[in-house]
């Protein structure tokens, strides 16, 4: 099993790190512009080797994308991340360009790629890859979801005090600050509804606390979070290399699902070998089906700035 990540930033070089430590990959290539980046990232990962006891080759490049040849999986990162203050869709400018090359370049080495997009506006570069290459629509998929529900689960445990085991939730719609919508009427602790615990108030605390989590830490950070990125992408990658057929919120492309069409959106989808293996149309109540619906106008609004 071989997977290239594009970007040997923070959450590129997380990303490898944690798909290294499951130790499922026989090969991961880091694949950076920047000389030496990449190669120096690399090897300093494979001198974790003996300590975090994988046998993954991690190697790194600059730029030469006959190294990421027959990958099973390429993963998209590269771009410039967002500096506090600023939305994820400012970014798409520069990534959007970055990106239609990166997956052109992949795809031409690893013709049977399922290809993960990161970078953001992430919903709208992954449509963007979707127009980009003329592969199956079910081998390219956006990580946000995964990301945003992890945060969500977080928030929850905080206000339950509870152990984030205990604790189960899912995000969907678009991965932006306004757009995510945090399914609070389907989380639960241990299959109790979270209802049963907190008060609304509590709850849209929660749920507002969710939506910038992002944000939240780009201000801390001065640049955009890596850790949960890069675990969150992980988590994706195994599930399709291993076929656990695991249901992560993905962006997807959508044509009549949720009675939405001709974008790629946060929705729950089952991952396999075959990338997204179902699109899982889950019963929405009104208020978040509008909510939805409400994220998908939004997506639109910034996929319309691509000018396709
Ligand atoms: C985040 O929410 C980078 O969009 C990513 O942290």
């Amino acid at each position: 099993m071989k997977i290239t990540v594009v970007g040997a930033g923070a959450v590129g070089a997380s990303c490898a790190e944690y798909i290294a430590i499951k130790n499922f990959a026989s090969e991961v290539v880091i694949l950076d512009i920047k000389e030496g980046f990449a190669e120096g990232k690399a090897m300093d990962l494979m001198q974790t080797a003996s300590l975090n006891n994988f046998d993954t080759k991690i190697t790194g490049t600059t730029n030469d994308y006959l190294k990421t040849a027959d990958s099973n999986i390429c993963v998209i990162t590269s771009g410039i991340p967002r500096k506090p203050g600023m939305t994820r869709e400012e970014l798409i400018g520069i990534n959007a360009g970055i990106v239609k090359e990166v997956s052109s370049n992949l795809i031409k080495h690893s013709p049977d790629a399922i290809i993960i997009v990161v970078s953001n506006p992430m919903d709208t570069m992954t449509y963007l890859v979707h127009k980009t290459l003329d592969i199956d629509k079910n081998k390219i998929i956006g990580m946000g979801g995964a990301l945003d529900s992890a945060r969500f689960k977080y928030r929850l445990a905080e206000a339950l005090d509870a152990p984030i085991s205990d604790v189960d939730g899912m995000v969907i719609g678009g991965h932006s600050d306004k757009g995510m919508v945090p399914l609070i009427s389907k989380a639960t602790r241990n299959s109790v509804k979270v209802s049963n615990f907190l008060s609304p108030e509590r709850l849209n605390q929660v749920k507002e606390d969710t939506k910038v989590g992002g944000a939240t830490l780009t201000k801390l950070l001065g640049t955009s979070a890596w850790y949960a990125p890069g675990a969150a992408v992980s988590s994706l990658v195994h599930s399709i290399a291993c076929d656990h057929k695991k249901i992560f919120p993905c962006s997807a492309l959508l044509e009549g699902e949720f009675g939405l069409n001709d974008l790629s959106i946060g929705v729950p989808v089952v991952l396999g070998k075959n990338g997204i293996e179902k699109i899982v149309e889950l019963d929405l109540d009104e208020n978040d089906l509008n909510h939805l619906i409400e994220s998908a106008e939004g997506v639109k609004k910034t996929n319309s700035l691509l000018n396709l």
